[in-house]
């Protein structure tokens, strides 16, 4: 297969390049390839986008998606790989669930699906789990994702663990004790609306402690889904120190506000929740000085009865995956400068470089894993023609630039728009 007049972006710069791939592999780069070829006059080409944090939740609750509807709502995203967090039923916590994870997603075959192993048995913040034996079958990470572990000695051993077996902590930083049932930030909204408010503190505490875990222990950490400017603040005075800390957050926490929350759409709810201007801001600048490094969509489908009663009974989420590149495109490239090629490091090449996955770069030999785009065209997100079975988007209405046309997996086309 070859690819024919493609603009090409990667992390160093963008070019005008046909690709020719073979036996999976990118094969050849080079600005003419003679031969037949797919035409992508007008399309850009992407090195294969990466999502490190998604929530299938196969098993257990298959209601709100499986492995096969999240795979397909992956390839129609443009993401060729993704990492799934643990917090299933049973919980991604031993060799089993990991292998479990690893063999549905060979059956579906879209999209590379990487399995995070959590931190404690049950995610019950009391025995660390068999880290080595999920390492072994495949696990590529470890998060308590959906909450952080309490205990801070018990956290400071899963880093060392998890080094030993090459592994990082991804984490969800939510001081339980001071969330304490909070639904939305608090702040003019929650008390507008009367819903419970949350502190940013109750994030700040604890990628503070997990800064000051990896400072003390020499070790790397990974901090899930940074929504505070405080937040931000941390990470970078941390990297400026040289703690080796990395981090990401997601479209949410740089287009919305907690003034989104103010008609009760269910969908606005999400953990941690949307914040204010100032901590928007704070994310996009996070992201243009590198003191964020990626972005996640942290995809958490839910079925409508989870999120169609109450707002401070519904489920904490947004579904994510076909929606995550457009609203990154949209709002840091066309809206707040930032170049295609950082773009692609960010959805890309840092998420690859943090968990050691191949990818994130386009060069001869490396796996033909690519995002065909028609960066021009402009769509408006209707959940109806989601292929996630989570439908539960705050961005429903909205109108976004950048169309995933193809999504090639291993030199094999995964999805193709119809
Ligand atoms: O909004 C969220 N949804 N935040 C989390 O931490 C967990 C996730 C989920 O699993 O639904
Ligand atoms: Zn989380
Ligand atoms: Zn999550």
């Amino acid at each position: 297969m070859i690819l024919k007049h493609a603009q090409v972006v990667t992390p160093e710069g963008v070019k005008r390049l046909d690709i020719r791939i073979g036996e999976g592999k990118i094969a050849e780069l080079s600005p003419e390839i003679a031969g037949e070829g797919l035409d992508c006059t007008g399309l850009t080409v992407f090195p294969g986008l990466i999502d490190m944090h998604v929530h299938l939740r196969e098993p257990g609750f298959e209601r709100k998606e499986d492995i096969g509807s999240g795979s397909r709502a992956a390839v129609k995203g443009g993401f060729t790989q993704i990492c799934c967090m643990p917090n299933t039923d049973p919980v991604i916590d031993n060799k089993v669930v990991v292998s479990y994870v690893k063999a549905r997603a060979k059956e579906v075959g879209l999209c590379k699906i990487h399995p995070i192993g959590a931190i404690t048995e049950g995610q019950k913040g009391e025995t660390l789990s068999k880290i080595g034996a999920m390492k072994g079958a495949g696990a590529v990470a470890l998060s308590e994702d959906g909450k952080s572990v309490a205990n801070a000695h018990l956290m400071a051993n899963a880093m060392q663990y998890a080094a030993d077996f090459g592994l990082k902590c991804l984490c969800h930083c939510e001081d339980a004790a001071l969330t304490d049932g909070g639904v939305v930030h608090e702040g003019y909204y929650s008390t507008l609306t009367g819903l419970k408010g949350s502190l940013r503190a109750a994030e700040d505490i604890v990628i503070a402690r997990e800064i000051c875990l990896a400072e003390s222990l020499g070790l790397p950490v990974h901090i899930c889904h940074v929504s505070t400017y405080s937040g931000v603040e941390l990470i970078r005075e941390a990297k400026a120190r040289g703690v080796q800390v990395t981090a990401e957050t997601c479209p949410h926490y740089f287009i919305l506000t907690d003034a989104a929350i103010a008609n009760f759409d269910t969908d606005t709810k999400v953990n941690p929740p949307l914040r204010e201007e100032r901590d928007r801001l704070a994310v996009i600048e996070g992201l243009k000085d590198g003191t964020l490094d990626c972005i996640v969509s942290d995809h958490a489908p839910h079925h409508a009865d989870d999120k169609n009663v109450e707002y401070g009974l519904a489920a904490f989420g947004i579904s994510g995956l076909e929606t995550s590149f457009a609203l990154s495109y949209t709002a840091l490239v066309r809206e707040n400068g930032l170049t295609l090629p950082a773009l692609t490091e960010k959805m890309s090449a840092a998420p690859a470089r943090i968990l050691g996955l191949q990818g994130g770069a386009l060069a001869v030999g490396a796996p033909a894993d690519l995002t065909v785009v028609n960066l021009g065209e402009k769509w408006t997100v209707d959940p109806a023609t989601f292929l996630s079975k989570g439908k539960n988007t705050p961005f429903k209405g909205r109108e976004v630039y950048g169309k995933v046309k193809i999504t090639i997996v291993d030199g094999q086309i995964k999805y193709e728009e119809k």
